[in-house]
């Protein structure tokens, strides 16, 4: 089958990398919104404008299945879904799964956008979890080259006076940052890329990757190859907003 994977840049990369890994006959397109990041700073409005483009590309791609492989674009799955008949997944929906089976108390890092909808947020408090959640408005805009420093103590202050079980790293771009996480914090961190590789069921075919982003930078170009572990010709798409 044919599946298509979005995010705004290379966040998503890490989860298609454990999706390929767990399912390694797909073919796969990814999306990168490269033009458009951080999408940790749009609003519903924009996110919704955003991803319904690129639902569109998909649809003319003839994919059978999307995965938004975003944690930003997640919270907003139930309005994508009402645009198309292509069935979507999302990676907040298995990660509450995951952690009401495995803990009690977590932190939850992830983008303003994220944390100002408050879905996950609500998702998991529904579960009987107790949720400490942090927005990281840093993080993916240094990941994308965008800003120069990250101090990541500064960020996870808030965070430091408590003890967590787990800390999920609410935001695709996060697991780049996952060694430097985990020292900071002293706690295991939960991939929701390697949560959504275990739960799906996607019926393999013959493996074929290409990924489009709607702008390409040499920068870009390195760390698609660092993440996805070899060269890979990016395609450049601008879709029209
Ligand atoms: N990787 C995305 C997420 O999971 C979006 C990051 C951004 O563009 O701000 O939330």
């Amino acid at each position: 089958m044919k599946i298509g994977v979005f995010d705004s840049g290379i966040g998503g990369l890490n989860v298609l990398k454990e999706i390929m890994k767990k399912h390694p006959n797909l073919e796969c397109l990814y999306y990168g919104d490269t033009l458009y990041l951080p999408y940790g700073e749009k609003s519903k409005e924009e996110l919704i404008k955003l991803g319904v483009r690129i639902i569109r590309f998909f649809e003319e791609k003839q994919v059978d299945r999307i995965i938004i492989a975003c944690g930003t674009c997640s919270s907003l799955v139930e309005e994508y879904q009402k645009y198309t008949a292509i069935p979507i997944d999302d990676v907040i929906g298995p990660t509450v799964e995951y952690t009401k089976s495995h803990y009690h108390k977590v932190a939850l890092l992830a983008t303003p956008a994220t944390i100002k909808n408050g879905i996950f947020e609500k998702k998991l408090v529904q579960e009987g979890i107790e949720v400490h959640p942090l927005s990281c408005p840093g993080f993916a805009p240094y990941l994308e080259g965008l800003s120069e420093t990250l101090n990541i103590e500064e960020e996870l202050k808030p965070l430091q006076s408590e003890n967590y079980e787990a800390v999920i790293l609410g935001c695709t771009h996060y697991p780049l940052l996952k060694e430097e996480i985990e020292k900071t914090l002293s706690v295991a961190t939960i991939d929701m890329g390697k949560i959504l590789s275990e739960k799906i069921n996607l019926k393999e075919s013959a493996p074929l990757l290409t990924v489009y982003m709607s702008k390409v930078t040499p920068l870009l170009e390195q760390n698609v190859n660092k993440i996805l572990e070899r060269e890979i010709l990016l395609i450049e798409k601008n879709l029209p907003v």
